[in-house]
């Protein structure tokens, strides 16, 4: 698979690049091709503006900076993305948020590739890496939920989210519960993890796991 991560942060080499270059690595791991891209660098042009006057004659954004060639040649062209970011203010640090503010331009009819665009978005696995300084459950659920409800509305199977906890820079990779492992095996693991939710009717085997007597081959068809 070709994966990419979509690196939020303004500081850099902090605490969500450190989970981001983890599960990057977790992807090459397992021979997928990863790369890491640094949103506040690409996307420096801006954040959305009314698109009706903003967008040209042809339809394309305006706004000159990189993400046209991240969305169009990277993106695209991915098989899964990962979303790295700090907690801001309980929610996704700006320039992620941008970068979805920005897709409605692409994926508007008024865009000419916007067909393709949807298509291709579409289907991709995605994961979420969290930093943050508290480490209150409460606080991740609104950006959780956010992004669950955007993959929903893509969609794009959401396969996990790996929250490490810390303030100064590289701080998580002291986080006891060991965040950087966690997103490094998210990473390799990202293919063939089982996303979907059970429902009513879903074969329930009494093992989870499985075990000598428990028919496990069950699964491999929901
Ligand atoms: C503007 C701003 C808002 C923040 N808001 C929160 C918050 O709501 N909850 C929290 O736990 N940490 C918050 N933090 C702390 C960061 O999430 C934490 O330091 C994180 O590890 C930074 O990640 P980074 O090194 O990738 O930038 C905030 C930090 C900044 C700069």
């Amino acid at each position: 698979m070709d994966v990419v991560v979509l690196a939020a942060s303004p500081r850099p080499d902090g605490n969500s690049q450190a989970l981001a270059d983890a599960f990057a690595d977790g992807a090459r791991s397992a021979g997928h091709a990863a790369r890491v891209f640094d949103l506040n660098e690409r996307t420096s042009g801006g954040f959305l503006r009314d698109c009706r006057s903003c967008r040209g004659p042809d339809g394309e954004c305006s706004i000159a900076d990189g993400y046209r060639e991240l969305m169009l040649e990277h993106v695209l062209r991915a098989d899964a993305i990962a979303y790295a970011t700090p907690l801001y203010w309980y929610g996704m640090a700006a320039s992620l948020k941008n970068w979805f503010d920005r897709m409605t331009c692409y994926i508007s009819a008024s865009h000419p590739r916007s067909a393709e665009v949807i298509e291709g978005l579409s289907g991709k696995r995605a994961a979420l890496l969290i930093s943050s300084e508290e480490r209150y459950p409460g606080a991740t659920l609104g950006m959780i939920a956010q992004v669950q409800e955007m993959t929903r509305y893509l969609r794009q199977p959401f396969v996990g989210v790996v929250q490490g906890v810390g303030n100064r820079r590289g701080e998580v990779a002291h986080d006891p519960t060991d965040p950087l492992v966690a997103a490094r095996r998210l990473g390799a693991d990202l293919e063939t993890l089982h996303f979907t939710d059970y429902r009513v009717e879903t074969p329930r085997p009494g093992a989870v796991w499985g075990d000598a007597d428990a028919p496990i081959g069950q699964y491999r068809d929901l």
